[in-house]
C-alpha cells in the first residue's frame, strides 16, 4: 500500500474509532485516557491525596484522569519529552527521562516522601525496525522500573507500559521480586492488534 493510502486509512479509522470520539467529546486530551480509566475502574488505583507519577505524560490524557482522582489534596507529577499543555493540578517537567538529569530533577520535586503511584505509558516512536523498536521499549519500560523502585512509598503501585516479547517475563518476575502482586492488564481500549499491556504491581515492598 502506498504511504498515502496508508495514512488516509488511518485516518478513517481513527475517525471511526468511539474513544477518540468520546475523548473529543468529554475533552481528555488522549484516546489513552481511557486505558487508564478502565484499569482503575477494576483495580481502584488511586486514592484522594495520592502523589503520582505519570512518565510518557503528553499529550495529557492519563494526567488529566490521576488528577482527578488524586483530588485538590494529592499531586501528578508528569515528565514527557514533548511539551504538556498545563493542566490543573499537574506540575509538569519537559525532558528525555532517560537523561539522568530529568529523573533527577523529578526527584527533587518529589521530594523524601515519594509517591504512592508510579504510572508510565512510555512508548518510544516506532521506526519500523522490529529489533531496534523493541530493544527501546524495554529500555523505556526498565528505566520506569528503576525510578519507580527508589521513589515508590511502602506498599505503593505500580502500572508500567510494556509488550509482549521475549522480556516479558522476565520484567515479571523483577517486578514480582519487589511488589506483592503482578498482574498483566490488557484494558478495552487498547487495540488488539497493538502488542502492548501493562503491568500492575501492588504493595511495594510488602
Ligand atoms: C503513548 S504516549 C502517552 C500518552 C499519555 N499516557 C496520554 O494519556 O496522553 C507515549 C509518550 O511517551 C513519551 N516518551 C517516549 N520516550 C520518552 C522518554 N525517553 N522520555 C520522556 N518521554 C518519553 C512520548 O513523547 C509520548 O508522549
Amino acid at each position: 500500500m502506498s504511504r498515502g493510502r496508508h495514512n488516509r486509512s488511518w485516518l478513517k479509522e481513527r475517525q471511526r474509532d468511539k474513544y477518540v470520539q468520546s475523548a473529543r467529546r468529554t475533552g481528555y486530551r488522549s484516546r489513552a485516557a481511557y486505558k487508564l480509566i478502565q484499569l482503575d475502574e477494576r483495580d481502584h488505583l488511586f486514592r484522594s491525596g495520592d502523589v503520582v507519577v505519570d512518565l510518557g505524560a503528553a499529550p495529557g490524557g492519563w494526567s488529566q484522569v490521576a488528577a482527578a482522582r488524586v483530588t485538590d489534596s494529592g499531586r501528578v507529577l508528569a515528565v514527557d519529552r514533548l511539551p504538556l499543555k498545563p493542566i490543573k493540578g499537574v506540575e509538569f517537567i519537559q525532558g528525555d527521562f532517560l537523561e539522568p538529569s530529568v529523573a533527577g530533577r523529578l526527584r527533587a520535586l518529589l521530594g523524601a516522601a515519594g509517591a504512592d503511584v508510579v504510572m508510565s505509558d512510555m512508548a518510544p516512536n516506532i521506526s519500523g525496525i522490529r529489533d531496534s523498536d523493541q530493544a527501546r521499549a524495554l529500555e523505556l519500560t526498565l528505566s520506569a522500573l528503576a525510578f519507580a523502585d527508589e521513589v515508590i512509598r511502602p506498599s505503593g503501585t505500580l502500572v508500567v507500559k510494556a509488550f509482549h516479547g521475549d522480556a516479558l517475563e522476565e520484567i515479571r518476575r523483577e517486578v514480582r521480586r519487589k511488589f506483592a502482586s503482578v498482574v498483566v492488564r490488557k484494558p478495552v481500549a487498547s487495540k488488539d492488534k497493538s502488542s502492548e499491556i501493562y503491568l500492575l504491581a501492588r504493595g511495594y515492598g510488602v
